[in-house]
């Protein structure tokens, strides 16, 4: 098969993990005999730095150009006390969403049996932990009107949600949970909202087209509690921008590092697929970022092309790497591994399995790196 693949690397760390998610997606192409080109290009606080734009035209285009988008992180300190700065890196990817039509979000929250020990929750909360959230991403409040009154005294940001793209995001959540455990929960404020009531009239109409998935209601602020009190009744979770933007960072801290865990933005054509931590800047140039989820997005991205048996392999890979110890700094494994090497020793594991592990020859190049 071949593919083409923008990478769009950011901020912060995102060029390290990229590179190591690169590295993966390369040991897949060799091992399964396909072709992956890549064309990189700016987006975020780096794009503002060299071009003046987040996300520049001719960025877009190379996006348009690919099959998928392989994307980093995006932020820098700098803008982080200026909310009123006009020109902000999340603009960048809030317009590549609208402009690829990226209307679902899928983030996957999956718990490690070597690492429930990292987890805020007791062990016995987040063992067997399963859930994916899908989450609304070009509408909303979001996307809204918003502004101020004369004075500036009043701010306003519209909320509005229209049946269509209600049906589209669900469709797919329905579909997922159908290959999954059944359950599909809509989490909602439809006992103050309005556009959470047409939320679940939309949805609740479409239930019976699929018999096999059992669907649920759940206000948000319960779900807020739920997440934490009883993580493991979650199958698939439906719900809009905003409140999946709260639940998908609360949901993240679940399986014990941020570093784990992979999302995919899916439209029509073009998908994006990305890590869910930000840019970490303290650790930018360090090679101390975890890798894993950046290496994860692109097994995503590789189960979006139809490739399931290489995208399961990614999968085995990281598995593997977490049972034998391996990871970076973040997963307080007994050995602190680069990012770079975590990403050696997954493509290494994708390409000869789980002889590319030897923990002698390992031991010799594991230094303290930290
Ligand atoms: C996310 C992020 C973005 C969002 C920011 C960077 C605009 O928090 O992808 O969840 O709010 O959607
Ligand atoms: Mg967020």
């Amino acid at each position: 098969m071949n593919k083409k693949i923008a990478v769009l690397a950011g901020d912060g760390i995102g060029p390290e993990v990229s590179e190591q998610a690169i590295k993966a997606l390369d040991a897949i192409a060799d091992r399964f005999d396909h072709q992956f080109t890549y064309c990189h290009a700016a987006v975020g606080a780096i794009a503002i730095d060299r071009y003046g734009d987040p996300l520049p035209a001719h960025t877009l285009k190379t996006c348009l150009n690919s099959d998928a988008v392989l994307f980093g992180a995006i932020g820098d300190p700098k803008y982080d006390n200026d909310p009123n700065a006009k020109v902000r890196p999340e603009q960048g990817l809030l317009r590549l969403r609208k402009s690829l039509g990226l209307f679902c979000n899928v983030r996957p929250v999956t718990t490690y049996p070597k690492l429930l020990h990292l987890s805020p929750l007791r062990e016995d909360k987040v063992r067997d932990v399963d859930f994916v959230i899908y989450r609304e991403l070009t509408g909303g409040i979001y996307f809204g009107d918003r502004g101020r009154n004369e004075d500036r005294t009043e701010a306003f940001d519209k909320c509005e949600y229209s049946q269509a793209e209600i049906e589209r995001i669900a469709h797919l959540a329905f579909q997922a949970a159908a290959k999954r455990r059944g359950q599909l929960m809509l989490v909602d404020k439809a006992n103050v909202l309005e556009t959470s009531r047409l939320w679940r009239d939309t949805v609740g109409k479409m239930a019976p087209q699929y018999p096999d998935v059992q669907l649920e209601y759940m206000f948000v602020d319960n779900a807020a509690m739920q997440l934490i009190q009883y993580p493991k009744q979650f199958d698939v979770i439906l719900t809009s921008n905003m409140f999946g933007d709260i639940l998908s960072d609360e949901a993240s801290v679940l399986s014990g590092s941020m570093g784990l865990l992979p999302s995919a933005s899916i439209g029509s054509d073009i998908a994006l697929f990305e890590p869910i931590h930000g840019s970490y800047p303290q650790a930018a140039g360090k090679d101390i970022a975890n890798p894993m989820a950046a290496i994860l997005s692109a097994a995503m991205m590789l189960d979006h092309f139809g490739l399931l048996e290489e995208a399961k392999t990614v999968r085995e890979a990281i598995y593997t790497c977490l049972q034998e110890d391996i990871g970076t700094a973040d997963l307080n494994t007994s050995l602190q591994y680069s990012c770079s090497m975590v990403g050696d020793l997954v493509s290494g594991f994708i390409l000869d399995g789980k002889k590319a592990l030897n923990k002698d020859k390992l031991n010799e190049q594991t230094s303290t790196i930290i």
